[in-house]
């Protein structure tokens, strides 16, 4: 005798009905797998809409959603019409944001390491502003703004120090970091004042982002706090104020039953909270808006990936492992972090789940597992289509064609129907770049 699967781990329309077979947006998840094949993405498009409105209703400063958490032309639209900004890291995600008709003065260029090319693609397409992550990167934009006489809207990234998740007596750790400008050194003052009195560009704010699935909410607080006093050096230096502060993505979802993190509003509350307090603390003249970069917790709960059981082996003494058609291609989280999920089977979804086994994918490698310890039913059988909740972040965007194997179709899900955003790949795609002569 096991717990029933854990509905809130799936979009808030997943139903059960009396046959025990599971739902989502009036759509049977095994009947999808039927008409799609499988492995395949599904999100629930209400679902996605629902936690961009609430992000707008908590944020009245602005998100911008973290496109590289997964990002299509589809979901390039939805964020569009539910009126966010969008976060783009490279020329390929600004590419692919332009595609769908994003509008560029929406869009936000971010990324340690931007190519003169990408900056370029970025100043050409008219977007919002570039978040500038290093000296050299000051330096090719004024080029770049001297040679086409435009001025650059910028905001600095600033690492403030602070590690997610952690207490601040052991934060120390956090000032290693490829991204952005030291704070304790002085380059984070130093390159906001640069940026001030270039002529070439504009400052338009302050940026951190402190880390990702954090489910404590102390860290962003400590964070908040620090981006304040950077606010008052730098009123003190310049004279000038700062508009905004863009804290950043980070806030954690439910993999499984047991992460716990704060729901978005207690999030936006306590960040608007700390950050108020923090600028009457330091006595700052500034009034910025409050900014946020959330990727995760906007896609990951509206997704979910359904798989093929395509054999099961009783290792006996061991464990029992049931091997799916996909893994570490579609769903590099479990190899790359750790990462815990839950497996669920979509038409038994009122069953118990005696049985353990570990659900693993196709791929060559002993270490290709997606979920450890799945609790499943006891007749788990070849054939069955089984599905990981929570997967709508950084699993199609992190896919890759590992052992050759073809990226899967991405669904989307609304009011009974269902529709192709994404196609799956075919073999012939996979041979779409090679010379073949
Ligand atoms: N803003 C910036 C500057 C970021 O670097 C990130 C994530 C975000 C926003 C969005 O953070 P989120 O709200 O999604 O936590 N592949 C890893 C996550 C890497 C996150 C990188 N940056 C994973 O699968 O857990």
């Amino acid at each position: 005798m096991t717990a029933p699967i854990d509905l809130s781990l799936l979009p808030r329309s997943a139903r059960v009905d009396a046959a025990g077979r599971l739902s989502i947006a009036g759509v049977d998840l095994a009947g999808l797998a039927d008409l799609y094949g499988t492995p395949l993405y599904v999100y629930d498009e209400d679902e996605l809409r629902a936690r961009c409105r609430v992000y707008q209703n908590n944020f009245p400063g602005g998100v911008a959603y973290a496109s590289k958490a997964f990002l299509c032309i589809a979901m390039a639209k939805l964020i569009a019409e539910e009126g966010l900004s969008l976060d783009v890291a490279t020329g390929g995600e600004l590419h692919v944001a332009l595609s769908a008709g994003f509008p560029a003065e929406r869009i936000e260029m971010h990324g340690n390491n931007k190519s003169e090319d990408e900056l370029r693609y970025a100043i050409d397409a008219g977007v919002a502003r570039i978040v500038v992550d290093s000296f050299d990167e000051l330096d090719r934009l004024e080029r770049i703004a001297d040679h086409d006489g435009s001025v650059v809207a910028v905001h600095v990234r600033v690492t403030p120090g602070v590690s997610a998740d952690t207490h601040e007596h052991i934060d120390t750790g956090a000032e290693d970091s490829k991204f952005g400008f030291n704070l304790a050194s002085g380059d984070a003052l130093a390159a906001a004042r640069r940026a001030a009195e270039s002529d070439a560009l504009h400052l338009t704010g302050l940026h951190c982002h402190i880390g990702s699935q954090v489910s404590r909410l102390d860290g962003f607080e400590r964070a908040l706090h620090k981006m304040a006093v950077l606010v008052r050096e730098f009123e003190d230096a310049t004279g000038a104020t700062i508009e905004e502060c863009n804290v950043g993505g980070g806030l954690g979802v439910r993999y499984t039953s047991n992460d716990d993190p704060p729901p978005i509003e207690q999030y936006a509350a306590a960040l608007h909270d700390a950050f108020a307090k923090a600028l009457i603390d330091v006595d700052a003249k500034s009034k910025p808006r409050l900014m946020v970069e959330p990727g995760r917790s906007i896609a990951a709960p509206a997704g979910v990936t359904l798989y093929r059981v395509g054999t099961i082996k009783h290792v006996p003494g061991i464990r029992t492992y049931v091997a799916v058609d996909g893994g570490m291609s579609d769903n590099l989280r479990p190899v790359a972090y750790g990462a815990a999920y839950e497996a669920f089977v979509p038409t038994r979804a009122t069953a118990d789940r005696p049985l353990v086994a570990t659900v693993a994918g196709k791929h060559c490698e002993q270490g290709d597992l997606l979920v450890r310890d799945a609790t499943l039913p006891a007749d788990i059988a070849v054939g069955d289509v089984l599905a990981t909740p929570c997967t709508g972040a950084y699993g199609a965007s992190m896919a890759s064609n590992y052992n050759k194997v073809t990226r899967p179709a991405i669904v989307f899900v609304h009011d009974g129907e269902s529709r192709i955003v994404v196609r799956r790949e075919t073999y012939d795609d996979l041979i779409r770049l090679d010379a073949t002569s």
